[in-house]
């Protein structure tokens, strides 16, 4: 038995936040981050909206981009204060996965942080509150899934939270919040839907339910990312639904290494100055990984299908993964992404000398090899890696080398 879970009920395209006004409640709590969501003027609507839904309304704001533990548990505390029984998180994925925890933490406030990061161990949250995520991003899709990213900064450790429970109740998905997205960050996180679309389809938890998710979504991507990224406003609110549908295929179906090693090195040479940032990363890695998993033939067959569906010619299923992999090196040239680690440089630009000095990589390549087969997205890969092989596959993301093993 599999299951498959996404949100009661998604409001999307123009207009989707006026959804807002068909909640049914007492009170509600607005979480958002830094300050784009109060300068676009989205906070003052979501509030007036709530109102008008007959809503006593609170807001908690200035969540920060990764959020803490701290944070967590300082909202947590303002919703015991305040009872609300809808929480509402607006902006990327900082401000929901905070919310998502602090949901967990305001329905038990006996639970430690600790316990919340038991892989679907959460209790039965909706007792005190219903969730509603409005994304402003467009890649993370943490609107649909049943994950947050909570860091512990005291171990310098990004923690995933895993449940169903925290999957949202209702997702809205309105492209007026992306109009004003940076153009970096459009390239970042849709090459990190890219990557979930392709993973999801790829994993070994794959079913028919997140198939069709996947090869959707990352034919919509294929199409309207780079013309999102030059300033193409139809493009971009395509876009901004097709990251959404990579997410409920990933939510459902896992993901695989290329997420592995995105999530073992975006921080290990923060003393470099290089925090290799998530799309970035998964951009660089998803080439080589391709090519590393199309050695099993599930796979090859599986990569085959998603350059079919992404209108990617080849004469057999060999060709079609080298032509595959050499489209998303285009996007990535598109966007101004580097290829390798090596050519990472400021404002993750590619640049002939980047951050990493090969010394440091190199000594610090066992470590990053062992904790990236550890980590809980390679559970999920059509191909399981040894230590030589993952350490082999680094270095190729490294040097921007081929992958033949
Ligand atoms: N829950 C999941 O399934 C999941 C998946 C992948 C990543 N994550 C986590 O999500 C976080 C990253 O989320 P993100 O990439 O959405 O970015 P983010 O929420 O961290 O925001 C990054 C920056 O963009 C700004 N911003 C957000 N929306 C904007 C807009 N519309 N216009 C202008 N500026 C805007 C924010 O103020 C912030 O400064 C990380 O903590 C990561 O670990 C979660
Ligand atoms: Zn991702």
């Amino acid at each position: 038995m599999q299951r498959f879970t996404l949100p009661r009920d998604l409001y999307h395209g123009e207009g989707a936040m006026e959804a807002l006004k068909t909640l049914k409640g007492k009170k509600a709590i607005v979480c958002v981050g830094g300050g784009s969501m109060k300068r676009g003027g989205f906070l003052q609507k979501a509030i007036d909206y709530l109102k008008e839904a007959g809503m006593e309304v609170d807001t908690f704001e200035g969540i920060e981009p990764d959020p803490s533990v701290e944070t967590v548990m300082k909202g947590a505390q303002k919703m015991l204060e305040f009872e609300p029984d809808w929480i509402v998180a607006m902006g990327g994925g900082s401000p929901i996965d905070a919310a998502k925890a602090m949901w967990i933490k305001y329905e038990y406030p006996e639970i430690t942080f600790e316990e919340m990061c038991k892989v679907f161990g959460i209790p039965e949250l909706r007792k005190k509150a219903h969730f509603c995520a409005i994304t402003s991003t467009s890649g993370t899709a943490t609107e649909v899934t049943a994950f947050s990213i909570i860091t512990d900064y005291s171990k310098g450790i990004k923690y995933p939270i895993a449940d169903f429970e925290i999957t949202p109740d209702v997702a809205i998905v309105d492209p007026a919040l992306v109009e004003g997205l940076p153009k970096k960050q459009v390239a970042h996180t849709g090459m990190d839907a890219m990557t979930h679309a392709i993973e999801a389809y790829v994993s070994t938890a794959n079913c028919e339910y997140t198939d069709a998710l996947a090869l959707h979504s990352m034919k919509l991507i294929n199409q309207v990312l780079v013309d999102s990224y030059n300033g193409d406003m139809n493009a971009r609110a395509k876009m901004h639904d097709a990251q959404c549908l990579a997410g409920q295929a990933f939510s459902n179906a896992l993901l695989g290494i290329v997420h592995s090693m995105a999530h073992k090195t975006g921080a290990i040479f923060a003393d470099y100055g290089a925090h290799i940032i998530h799309g970035s990363a998964n951009a660089m890695y998803l080439p080589k990984v391709i090519a590393f998993n199309a050695k099993d033939p599930v796979a090859k067959k599986r990569y085959g299908v998603c350059a079919d569906y992404m209108g990617i010619p080849g004469a057999n299923d060999d060709e079609k993964v080298a032509n595959l992999i050499a489209r998303l090196r285009e996007m990535n040239d598109l966007m101004n992404i580097p290829h390798c680690i090596q050519h990472y440089g400021k404002d993750s630009y590619p640049t002939e000398v980047g951050f990493v000095p090969e010394e440091v990589f190199l000594e610090r390549l066992p470590e990053i090899a062992k904790n990236a087969i550890a980590d809980a997205c390679t559970g999920s890969n059509p191909r399981q890696p040894s230590q030589e092989e993952m350490e082999k596959l680094l270095k190729c993301c490294y040097y921007d080398l081929d992958v033949d093993f």
